[in-house]
């Protein structure tokens, strides 16, 4: 499995808060079938911070280092969470940091607080030819199906929480989560773990509850094959949705 939203880089955001929990997250992960994440650090200004391309990179080899002396099997990718915004549209001349190395993608966030007109921000990104993965869009409280249907239509492809299923973030972002999945809406589950204890408390439940609720196929789709086709550049049309079977 490969994670595509995780803060598991030590120090550096809200994530982690050292290199003892990032090794804790990483073997809880590998422990549950993880092979590989992309950790992705806050970046652009948002709450979570404005980790620096450089930052974000040291830390990583860091944490690979640290990794292996600690034989942990788990293989990091490149990614940012980038928070969608002015800070990110003044950074992007100078490029981003897209998921793996190779890649034209982008993990994206919205503002929590309600902004005006998400769907032109994400499409302005689209223009400049970059390809989006929108994370935990069942979590905005101004964000609703229409929109991510609207966005989904756009070429926008869709991270939901792995912890929605398991009411991680309460009962409304879990009924949307059921709800995007019966309608073809989501392309990926990521972890999002910000902390040893939820790597160790709700990720093995939460990857238990989706496979109960849709099946190992659509569990694998969007915790394997869709990140896989992602960091190989595939382009939006070619990731199917998961779907219960
Ligand atoms: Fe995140």
């Amino acid at each position: 499995m490969l994670d595509l939203h995780c803060h598991m880089l030590p120090g550096v955001d809200d994530g982690a808060p050292d290199l003892e929990s990032a090794l804790a997250i990483a073997r809880a992960m590998v422990a549950l079938g993880y092979t590989h994440v992309a950790p992705s650090p806050h970046t652009g200004g948002g709450v979570g911070g404005d980790v620096s391309t450089a930052t974000n990179e040291t830390t990583r080899e860091l944490l690979g280092r640290a990794l292996v002396d600690a034989g942990i099997g788990l293989t990091l990718l490149a990614n940012a969470e980038h928070c969608v915004g002015p800070i990110l549209f003044d950074r992007l001349p100078r490029g981003a940091t897209c998921i793996g190395r190779d890649s034209r993608w982008l993990l994206v966030e919205l503002p929590w607080e309600r902004v005006p007109q998400p769907e032109q921000l994400l499409f302005r990104l689209q223009t400049k030819g970059y390809r989006l993965l929108l994370a935990h869009p069942e979590r905005y409280s101004y964000i609703d199906l229409a929109t991510v249907e609207r966005l989904v239509e756009r070429g926008v492809r869709m991270q939901v929480e792995l912890g929605s299923f398991v009411d991680v973030y309460g009962d409304r972002a879990r009924g949307r989560a059921e709800k995007m999945v019966e309608k073809g809406l989501v392309h990926v589950l990521a972890s999002d773990i910000h902390r040893p204890k939820q790597a160790l408390e709700w990720l093995g439940p939460a990857l238990a509850a989706v496979r109960d609720l849709y099946g190992e196929a659509a569990l694998r789709r969007a915790t394997h094959e869709n990140p896989n086709a992602i960091v190989k550049d595939a382009t939006a049309t070619a990731l199917e949705p998961m779907t219960s079977s």
